[in-house]
């Protein structure tokens, strides 16, 4: 009997080893990859790496060739240089993919810069979406990108980036956030691992660059290009009055002589513009606050709400949102990681999280 036993331990220890040993060499060849795939920007981590890739969501084309020549910030940097050899494209729109081959070979693209393991045999792909997705965009990213090398795992991103934010998704107490993006701005609300409600606007920082285009158009008669607009959000956009206004000198073309031309533009016309997309960030938090239920609405009015995307970057979203809601707003100190910071701890440790990565296959919007 005694005999049997230690016989069974000695077994069940070399088994253990033999499990060990397996996962090591297992480690060696595969390799797990998360990708915050947005609509301006793609950030990707790896696994046991503290820092995260950030390249540009553009892929640049050769006319003749029709094959994809450059990627990221290399393909930025062609945007406008050669149009009649080089088309430049951002694959994704509104927060989703609206060009699948480019976006195939852009995430072939950002695996190739980011895998520590050039001869992985395996790779897991940790890719975000955003809630409202339709069910054929989330049938498209569960198989466009699957490979037998490849295993695709989506999470939606409102867990994500509520994850990111450092909030319990899993608690009883409910936890809202506003993610607002390039191409999307996404609130929702989550308890107990469950959403208890989300709504999405497709649009977001790249509607304010074009409202800005039109608009310096219309009243100072100026062609200004996007990433001139976007510049000039950057630095001086806010959503709320400051005792910070001033004119700021915006190079363009005059419209009428076509002749490059220097004018002066007042900060305080640039928030009237950024008003129409504050107004309708306020009114999707209105709409979604209207369809909770009244003790989770009341539960959100005490806890607040985070807010995270570049776009929350703008001045002024905290005053604004507050005073609007009288709800506590909370603003992360680096709002356009707190998806892929959100990714990346799913990725470590999966099982954990098991519940969001279900749901977020499942739940087709
Ligand atoms: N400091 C800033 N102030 C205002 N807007 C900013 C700032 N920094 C970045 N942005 C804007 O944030 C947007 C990009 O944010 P983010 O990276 O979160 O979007 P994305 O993930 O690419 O888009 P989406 O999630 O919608 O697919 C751009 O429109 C950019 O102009
Ligand atoms: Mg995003």
């Amino acid at each position: 009997m005694r005999c049997s036993l230690d016989l069974l331990k000695l077994l069940c220890g070399e088994f253990s080893e033999m499990i060990a040993v397996g996962e090591f060499l297992l480690g060696l060849f595969s390799e797990r990859i998360a990708i915050d795939l947005g609509t301006t920007y793609s950030i990707v981590a790896r696994q046991h790496d503290e820092e995260f890739l950030k390249i540009p969501s553009t892929v640049a084309y050769d006319l003749q060739q029709g094959m994809p020549i450059a990627f990221g910030e290399e393909a930025k940097r062609m945007m406008g240089k050669s149009p009649d050899r080089y088309s430049v494209i951002c694959p994704l729109k509104d927060g989703v993919i609206a060009d699948f081959q480019a976006t195939n070979s852009y995430v072939a693209f950002l695996l190739s810069e980011s895998a520590r393991q050039k001869f992985a045999l395996h790779y897991d792909v940790y890719l975000c979406l955003p809630w409202g997705a339709t069910p054929v965009e989330l049938r498209s990213y569960i198989h466009g990108f699957r490979s037998t090398r490849r295993r695709i795992r989506i999470v939606r991103e409102p867990f994500a980036a509520a994850l990111g934010a450092g909030l319990d998704v899993f608690q009883d107490e409910p936890s809202t956030i506003v993610d607002m993006g390039g191409g999307t701005t996404e609130i929702a609300t989550i308890s107990r691992g469950f959403m208890l409600h989300a709504n999405t606007l497709r649009r977001a920082g790249n509607f304010c660059d074009q409202l800005i285009t039109d608009q310096v158009r219309k009243q100072i008669k100026l062609e200004i290009g996007l990433s001139t607009a976007e510049k000039m959000k950057l630095q001086y956009g806010s959503v709320w009055p400051t005792d910070e206004d001033l004119d700021v000198e915006l190079r363009g073309m005059d419209r009428e002589s076509g002749r490059p031309a220097l004018r002066l533009f007042p900060t305080e016309e640039l928030r009237g513009i950024l008003n129409a997309y504050a107004h309708s960030v306020e009114d999707l938090i209105q709409s979604h606050l209207s369809r909770l239920s009244l003790d989770a609405r009341s539960r959100v009015a005490s806890n607040g709400i985070w807010l995270a995307g570049g776009t929350s970057m703008l001045k002024g979203w905290a005053e604004r949102l507050q005073s609007r809601f009288q709800i506590p707003v909370r603003q992360l100190p680096d709002p356009q990681l707190a998806v892929i910071q959100g990714l990346k701890k799913i990725m470590q440790s999966p099982h954990l999280f098991d519940p969001l990565l279900r749901i977020s296959s499942l739940v087709a919007k």
